[in-house]
């Protein structure tokens, strides 16, 4: 596994590999981002793993300073998984004021982005950029930022990437909390206590699933439970999956979403809900 940390190197190892498949993360590995690398395997020869905490999608008073950063254990996870791990510096990428973005759809402003202005923009273009870069034939995110992974895929058909955009299941750990770098945050009772944002979503699912279709008053109870155990909820919102527009009568797809604060950890999760079309034949 070869580390590169300059774009200039990664362009001249890359320039005769035919069939890149990527996986942009932000480091502070766990088994999710390893998982999204393996499934990577069986997309191109050459298996590329960027590392890059990005400016660009931190707002002032978010966690850029002290997001973690774990490079050297990293590198040991990605051992024997990945070919190439491209760690440029923040000079390296932006070695000029970025002063042109790409403009997210307007479902960029709803959901995470109505509580992180900015956020998609930042994403997308760091992600374009990423893209131009290390040109792969495919790259693989995970459903975990599932709004993330709905303006990546908008970004790449609206404007015709010559790429496959792969989507990997979300990974959680035993009780079922979504992995995340932004777990390490949490102390010990905090941590017991975040498996409740996927209790409420697996609630939600169960009740969607057994009939009940009043998103709203499904979207509250959930809501008052977090509340009422210390949570500060952003959002709990059942959408539509393939738009992430508000869900319609007779959608099948659906995806609940949410967005919660436990002390001052920022936590995200969603659920995927498939209604079967023959339920009420
Ligand atoms: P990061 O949070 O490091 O996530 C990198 C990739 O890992 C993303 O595609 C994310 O959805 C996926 N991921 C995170 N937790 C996961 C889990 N539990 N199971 C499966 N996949 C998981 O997302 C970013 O970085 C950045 O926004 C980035 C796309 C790199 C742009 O800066």
């Amino acid at each position: 596994m070869q580390i590169i940390s300059t774009t200039q190197e990664l362009r001249g190892r890359l320039k005769s590999e035919p069939s890149v498949a990527f996986v942009p993360t932000m480091g502070n590995l766990h088994q999710g981002h390893l998982a999204l690398v393996r499934q990577a395997r069986e997309h191109g020869r050459c298996v590329v793993v960027s590392i890059f905490v990005n400016p660009l999608q931190f707002g002032p008073n978010e966690d850029f300073a002290k997001y973690p950063r774990t490079f050297e254990q990293d590198c040991e996870k990605l051992a024997g998984l990945a070919d190439v791990v491209f760690a440029p510096t923040v000079a390296d990428l932006y070695p000029e004021p970025q002063q042109v973005y790409v403009e997210p759809p307007p479902v960029a402003n709803e959901l995470c982005g109505a509580f992180r202005p900015g956020h998609f923009r930042g994403v997308a273009t760091v992600v374009l950029k990423l893209f131009n870069i290390v040109q792969p034939r495919a790259a693989v995110f995970g459903k975990k930022d599932y709004q993330q992974l709905h303006v990546i895929r908008a970004m790449a058909r609206q404007l015709n990437l010559p790429l496959e955009i792969v989507a990997g299941e979300t990974l959680r750990a035993g009780d079922g909390l979504a992995l995340s770098s932004r777990n390490g945050y949490l102390g010990a009772e905090e941590r017991a206590e975040a498996v409740r944002l996927y209790r409420n979503l697996a609630r939600i699912r169960e009740s969607i699933v057994a009939g009940n279709l009043d998103f709203p008053a499904l979207e509250r109870g959930a809501i008052d439970d977090l509340e009422a155990h210390g949570w500060c909820v952003e959002y709990v919102l059942v959408r539509a999956a393939d738009s992430l527009a508000s869900a319609q009568a007779g959608e099948l797809n659906l995806v609940v979403l949410a967005a919660a604060w436990l002390g001052k950890t920022r936590l995200i999760d969603n659920l995927e809900i498939c209604l079967n079309a023959d339920k009420d034949l």
